[in-house]
């Protein structure tokens, strides 16, 4: 697949002679960050520097991860391998154990002559050992490790409260939080790269806004008198299967030293004047990252590099009773993602794409080609970038899978608890995990199919969906073995901007549409089993 005419021109026209024909690349990732900003028509945010970026870029409105949960889904779009590829579906596991001699993204860069730095959250700390140190990354700097802020006793709390160690809290010094370091030592690279004359990749890992939400106090100040429309989706759709929500890490919120408890799936996860008060928490700090990203755009011509800037995963503040991330609602695998290609003209791009096609799309976007490693997935989107789009895009989706570890026996019938199916695996064995939800996302559809996981084969059991054809209705707490399935519409003139009003409605058990839910479902079983 390669990159049009036009596109190769403009690239060209951005390069001096001979070996700089290499294009820059500045890649963003941000923690926990949803699609926010007027860009993603969240008005109630602020985030002029994403905003003013996008009106630079090819903006996709439909982008998902693989996992909704930092290590997996970092783990995929470092290595341009699904989660069964890498064999990374929580917090033990690193892809060098399977994939000892695999190329990773900023590798591939690195491989080709670029001078290739990365710091803070790009793989997730540990994994691999070292931020995958020496291989990913040159020699000439040491790779800027993250180290996090926390809600503590030396920074302010956050009016009016007077406790410490809550999820919100301000600092007066704005210079000594994480992101403001990252963002400080990008500009140093960026200098370092010029004087060196040398093209670049550079990997910059923001922290913000996962939780806490640290930030100076005029970014808590500039929202704390907002107010926050209720949740027009506060519960868990009733007619679906309770394993579909999360309790797992995060599970309850620390503000003026309270700590509220989730108390979905079938209640608000939090009263509304709580809900309101982390909303307020998340937005200053997607505002205070975004003041960063700022700083990092300003020392960079636009026409200087390509800049990516996308999240590791969706974020849920309340909506469907969910609380941060961990489902495979497009609450959770959606993201903001942009790209820059210095040259090419800004535009909106609707169809689905998976952040698994990062690295196939930065590789041919910088004019290296693609990749040899055959077991490298997803595909390049460099297509998406000329006038016309790709006969059959709008047939693209984007596949997504979330595992779950109860604590209770599963056979235990009599004993099932509401709670049991919401277990976080984040450190159990792969081999032990017990349930597997799979999701496909059409243009037009979100399914969703969980099912006990096999771990001698590390392979969902689609048998249980051959068995248990029929939607469990109104069952939420049917015991295994089930195939909780979930169907929604995704129509063409949803408003894809208010996280509350989707996926309300399960039309899994709906007749109607029985042909396009079983068409779903056999797309994606071939999909999980033929990846192997
Ligand atoms: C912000 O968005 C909401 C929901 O779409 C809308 O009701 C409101 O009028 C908007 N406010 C502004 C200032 O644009
Ligand atoms: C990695 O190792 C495998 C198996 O030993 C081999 O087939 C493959 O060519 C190697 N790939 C690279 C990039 O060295
Ligand atoms: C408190 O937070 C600061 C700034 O984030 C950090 O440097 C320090 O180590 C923390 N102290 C404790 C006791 O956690
Ligand atoms: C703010 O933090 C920076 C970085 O840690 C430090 O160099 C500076 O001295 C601090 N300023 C004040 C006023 O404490
Ligand atoms: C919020 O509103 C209250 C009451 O009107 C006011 O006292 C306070 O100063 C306001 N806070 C901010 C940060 O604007
Ligand atoms: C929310 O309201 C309850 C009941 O009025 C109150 O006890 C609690 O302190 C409030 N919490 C916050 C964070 O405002
Ligand atoms: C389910 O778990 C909750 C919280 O641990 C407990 O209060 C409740 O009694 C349990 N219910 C059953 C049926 O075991």
């Amino acid at each position: 697949m390669a990159v049009s005419v036009w596109l190769l021109a403009a690239l060209f026209s951005l390069a001096a002679a001979g070996e700089a024909t290499k294009t820059n690349v500045l890649w963003i990732n941000v923690d926990d960050l949803r699609p926010v900003g007027t860009t993603y028509g969240q008005n109630l945010t602020h985030t002029p520097n994403l905003d003013a970026l996008a009106r630079e870029s090819v903006v996709f409105d439909r982008a998902y991860v693989q996992f909704a949960v930092c290590a997996p889904s970092r783990t995929s779009f470092m290595t341009g391998r699904r989660p069964d590829r890498t064999e990374s579906f929580n917090f033990i596991d690193d892809f060098r154990e399977v994939g000892q001699n695999w190329t990773s993204l900023p590798q591939y860069f690195k491989n080709n002559g670029y001078l290739t730095l990365g710091g803070g959250k790009t793989f997730h700390p540990g994994l691999p050992a070292d931020y995958d140190e020496p291989y990913s990354w040159s020699p000439e700097e040491p790779y800027f490790g993250l180290e996090d802020d926390s809600c503590n006793e030396t920074v302010s709390p956050v009016p009016p409260y007077d406790l410490q160690s809550d999820n919100i809290c301000t600092v007066a010094n704005a210079s000594a939080l994480w992101d403001h370091r990252m963002a400080s030592r990008a500009i140093e690279w960026l200098d370092l790269a010029r004087a060196m004359d040398r093209p670049f990749f550079f990997a910059v890992g923001m922290r913000r806004p996962h939780l806490p939400w640290i930030v100076p106090i005029e970014y808590y100040e500039r929202f704390a008198n907002v107010s926050i429309p209720a949740l027009m989706q506060p519960t868990l759709p009733r007619d679906i299967h309770n394993i579909a929500w999360s309790a797992e890490a995060f599970n309850s919120a620390t503000l003026g030293g309270v700590s509220y408890v989730n108390a979905g799936p079938f209640e608000p996860a939090f009263a509304p004047n709580v809900t309101a008060e982390l909303t307020r928490g998340y937005y200053a700090s997607v505002a205070w990252v975004d003041s960063q990203i700022g700083r990092v755009l300003d020392a960079i011509g636009l026409g200087e590099a390509i800049i990516v800037v996308h999240g590791d995963h969706g974020y849920a503040v309340g909506e469907k009773a969910c609380w941060t991330k961990h489902t495979n609602f497009e609450l959770s695998t959606r993201v903001p993602l942009m790209i820059h290609v210095p040259g090419c003209r800004a535009k909106r791009s609707p169809f689905v794409v998976e952040i698994v096609d990062l690295y196939k799309t930065l590789a041919d976007l910088a004019n290296l080609g693609l990749p040899a490693e055959s077991s490298i997935q997803g595909k390049s989107l460099a297509s998406l970038f000329a006038d016309v789009p790709p006969s059959g895009a709008n047939q693209w989706a984007a596949y997504s899978q979330y595992n779950r570890c109860p604590t209770l026996s599963e056979d235990d019938d009599a004993g099932i608890n509401i709670t049991s199916y919401h277990g976080a695996c984040k450190y159990v064995a792969k081999e032990d995990i017990v349930y597997m939800g799979y999701s496909i996302r059409t243009l037009s559809w979100r399914y969703t199919a969980w099912m006990r996981y096999d771990g001698r084969r590390l392979q969902g059991n689609w048998h249980d969906c051959d068995r248990f054809t029929r939607f469990n209705l109104n069952r939420t707490m049917q015991p295994p073995p089930f195939c909780a399935r979930e169907l929604y519409a995704h129509p063409a003139d949803e408003d894809l901007s208010d996280f509350g009003a989707f996926e309300m409605v399960n039309l899994a058990g709906d007749p109607a549409f029985a042909a396009t839910r079983d068409n779903l479902h056999a797309r994606l079983r071939a999909h999980f089993e033929g990846d192997y």
